[in-house]
């Protein structure tokens, strides 16, 4: 047990939950074969699993954003390979926090004459909303809490971890992240003995 750090969504939830956004999704898009563009790297999970829930003819692609400035600006510094002009396009985020990352994607991504667009969403903190955005998928709704896991990360690490977890003590996760590996993944010296 630790105060540190906290499991708050465990994986049989997730599936569950993905299994659901999967039917809703595959009963929407019935008879169109919709793009799905994951955005790197935190988006790559949630995709993997979610695109095995729905039961349709798709394709998926990726894109990378970065930040630059204040406000929340961000420009592509990856693209997709495949041309979304005239695609149902479907965006694919590990969470939305603030709205502007998704907000600047999506007004990027309108202007390439797509024929729809649509975002889903693995965690929406739709309380923590600085500018309002479309969201039509949402696997689960938090409120102002760090969250680790299933492709959200600390400087790179955790994106592997099956669950998600909560940082309660900001300060003492910065001096030992490796509480959640600990925690998440068991004791590195249990791994190579077993
Ligand atoms: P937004 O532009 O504020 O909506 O947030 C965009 C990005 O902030 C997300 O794509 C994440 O990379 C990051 N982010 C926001 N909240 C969290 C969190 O709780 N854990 C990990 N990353 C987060």
């Amino acid at each position: 047990m630790t105060d540190t750090v906290l499991e708050v969504i465990t994986k049989s939830a997730i599936k569950s939950r993905i299994e659901e956004l999967g039917a809703q999704i595959t009963a929407d898009y019935a008879a169109r074969s919709p793009i799905l563009v994951a955005v790197l790297h935190g988006a790559l999970p949630f995709l993997a699993d979610l695109v095995r829930e729905i039961d349709l003819e798709l394709d998926i692609d990726f894109l990378a954003l970065s930040r630059f400035g204040e406000g929340g600006r961000v420009r592509i510094a990856m693209d997709t390979l495949s041309s979304l002009e005239g695609r149902d396009v479907m965006i694919v985020e590990d969470i939305v926090d603030t709205g502007l990352t998704l907000n600047v994607l999506r007004r990027m991504i309108e202007m390439r004459d797509v024929a729809s667009l649509a975002t889903a969403t693995l965690i929406d903190k739709a309380s923590r909303r600085l500018v309002e955005t479309p969201l039509e998928y949402r696997g689960f709704e938090v409120g102002d809490e760090f969250l680790l896991g299933y492709g959200m990360d600390w400087e790179g690490q955790f994106r592997n971890l099956s669950s998600i977890w909560t940082v309660l003590d900001l300060a003492a996760f910065s001096e030992d992240p490796a509480v959640l590996s600990r925690l998440a993944l068991g004791d590195p010296g249990d791994r190579l003995t077993t």
